[in-house]
């Protein structure tokens, strides 16, 4: 169980930590707290045990189980840290902080639309799960896939690649339009490019869209400048800078300037 060390962070240990793809990896930990406050798209901050890695790495809450009280993350080993953590075993500890963010406005709403893109999609798993109604759910990755099957459980999955080693070749956004994909809502968490097209398209058929930035992070929970990204306001430039980790990740597609 966690271990409270100061607020809002603990010693949580570890259920299983299994590579589920190449290069990327589902953990679960146990945590009472994080369980049962996290909203879908808010995330946490993991800490390294290493003393000069101080900066936490951000990975966003794929999934929680209040009952059972565990948290469930899916993260890319991209650099140091995320291999730190690919290491750690059953049993172990890990230091987290966290839920972090404002995470998702869950709207009701005949069809809901959700895109995900490589490691965005995670948290839209939780996200699937807590939307009511009928749910269209078109998941990107560059070559093969991961929490396909999950997914299923939720809505109608659609998949692109890349590289066309699965589902559509090509992006989400080419298969919505083969698609003629049409909801009231928009979810979307991915890489900028992704967000920047599917903010687009949204606008050209009105539809409200919610988009999850993952921008590179600080602190992580709203202590340095680390992390801000522009946003639309009635001012003279036009913008104002908002914090990721704080105000966001989630923004109104209409808000952001990319
Ligand atoms: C709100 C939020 C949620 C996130 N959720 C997830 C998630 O669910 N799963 C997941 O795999 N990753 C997620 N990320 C990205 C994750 O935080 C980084 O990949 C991680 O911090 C890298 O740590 P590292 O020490 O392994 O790599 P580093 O040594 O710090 O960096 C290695 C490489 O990764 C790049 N990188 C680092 N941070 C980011 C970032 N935020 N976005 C893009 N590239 C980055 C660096 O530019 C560098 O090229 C999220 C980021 C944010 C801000
Ligand atoms: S990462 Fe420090 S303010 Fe956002």
């Amino acid at each position: 169980m966690c271990v409270d060390k100061n607020v809002g962070r603990s010693s949580c240990k570890i259920i299983y930590n299994n590579q589920i793809a190449e290069g990327v990896y589902e953990i679960v930990f146990e945590s009472a707290s994080i369980s049962s406050l996290a909203q879908p798209g808010q995330f946490v901050n993991l800490y390294s045990s290493i003393g000069s890695r101080l900066l936490p790495r951000p990975i966003s809450i794929c999934e929680v189980n209040t009952k059972e009280q565990w948290v469930k993350l899916v993260y890319a080993v991209v650099g140091d840290g995320t291999k730190e953590f690919s290491m750690l075993g059953k049993g172990q500890t890990i230091d987290v902080l966290g839920p972090v963010g404002n995470g998702y406005e869950v709207e009701a709403c005949e069809t809901s639309i959700l895109v995900g893109g490589g490691v965005g999609t995670p948290p839209l798993l939780e996200l699937a799960k807590r939307i009511e109604g009928k749910k269209l759910i078109y998941l990107g990755f560059r070559t093969g896939s991961y929490l396909v099957e999950e997914f299923k459980k939720y809505g109608e999955v659609q998949v692109a690649t890349d590289d066309g080693s699965e589902g559509h070749h090509g992006t989400v956004i080419t298969l919505m339009n083969q698609n003629n994909a049409d909801g009231q809502r928009i979810y979307a968490c991915g890489p900028k490019p992704m967000l920047k097209a599917l903010q687009q398209w949204a606008g050209e058929r009105n539809i409200r869209a919610q988009l999850s930035l993952e921008e590179r992070m600080g602190c992580g929970f709203g202590a340095c400048v680390g992390c801000v990204c522009k946003i639309k306001a009635k001012n003279e430039l036009g913008y104002t800078y908002k914090k990721v980790c704080k105000d966001g990740p989630v923004f109104d597609a209409k808000e952001v300037l990319f």
